[in-house]
């Protein structure tokens, strides 16, 4: 999609990280710009500094696993702007550990805000965005996935599923939009790691979900292996933006920010197309591969 300049882009998660990357971005492009988030304070600090740079920019706390809160917020930002050109659907957290250790709170936490933030986003923005293109705008669609929504790394159990369910997701938006008529937009953003908050997502853990014991040691190694790998990711949240933006403006559905870890997603459809065994997730990166834990 051209003509980015003075349409409206939606970003949940925008307070941090990718999110507000892709803000940022969107204001160099002229967009106005409504941020969601759960995060209070960075929600305030990132609308302070997009309205410092320029910005027409509003700023909603919304937890988008919450489906009222998200059809509410649809129903302020077509009130308050009238379109929606780019809604990224972005917020996500991440937690880990063994697959048998990782308990209920953990599973309705990070696939309530992973998956069905998506789905929520795609309920109640999309069907005004169909109703814009009758009338002559069209608009896209970014949802955030992951390169842990192509292969399966040990201990990150709950957040592959919820990032593969975006994947899937978004191959079905696509679909089913193209099978309505729509030519509205959809790009699968799949990073690998990127420095920003996700290791620390525990800080928007609600405390109804929170882990009912001290944690395992897989979930310790998880944690640490996470924030090894994202602390020393080598691309940057600025840089993803702009892929991310590039892939809108040229109407190119798969971004994958780290294409030398393609070899083993290619490896794991190898290998389930031959009957193998999975595939070694870590095969092209055995220095990102956890330690054994108990
Ligand atoms: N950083 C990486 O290495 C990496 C790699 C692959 C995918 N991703 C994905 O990128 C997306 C953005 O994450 P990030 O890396 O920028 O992390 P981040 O923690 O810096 O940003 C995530 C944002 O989502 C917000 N958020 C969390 N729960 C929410 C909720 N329930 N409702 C609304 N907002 C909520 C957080 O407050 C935060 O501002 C996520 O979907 C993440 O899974 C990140």
């Amino acid at each position: 999609m051209k003509d980015l300049a003075g349409r409206t882009a939606v970003i949940t998660g925008g307070a941090s990280g990718l999110g507000l990357a892709m803000a940022r971005r969107a204001r160099e492009l002229g967009m106005r710009i409504v941020l969601a988030d759960v995060e209070e304070e960075p929600l305030l600090r990132a609308v302070a500094e997009l309205r410092a740079a320029g910005a027409e920019v509003l700023g909603e706390r919304v937890d988008v696993s919450d489906d009222a809160q998200v059809a509410r917020f649809a129903d302020r930002v077509f009130a308050a702007t009238g379109e929606v050109g780019l809604l990224v659907n972005n917020a996500g957290v991440g937690g880990g550990g063994y697959v048998w250790e990782t308990g209920e709170e953990e599973w309705s936490w990070v696939l309530g805000v992973n998956l069905m933030g998506v789905v929520h986003g795609i309920r109640h923005f999309v069907p005004r965005m169909l109703g814009a293109e009758r009338s002559g705008r069209t608009s896209h669609i970014v949802n955030t996935a992951s390169i842990a929504g192509w292969i399966a790394p040990p201990l990150l159990g709950a957040y592959n599923v919820s990032k593969h369910a975006v994947v899937a997701l978004s191959e079905t938006l696509f679909h089913d939009l193209r099978s309505a008529g729509s030519g509205i937009g959809v790009t699968l953003l799949s990073p690998a790691f990127v420095p920003t908050g996700i290791a620390r997502s525990e800080r928007n853990r609600p405390s109804a979900l929170a882990e009912a014991g001290p944690l395992t040691g897989s979930q310790e190694r998880a944690r640490e292996s996470v924030e090894r790998a994202v602390a020393g990711g080598r691309i940057g949240a600025d840089e993803v933006a702009r892929m991310t933006f590039e892939a809108v403006e040229e109407g190119r559905f798969y971004v994958f920010t780290h294409p030398q870890i393609l070899p083993s997603v290619r490896e794991r459809f190898e290998a389930a197309l031959s009957g193998g065994a999975p595939a070694d997730p870590y095969g092209q990166r055995p220095d990102r591969r956890p330690g054994r834990s108990g």
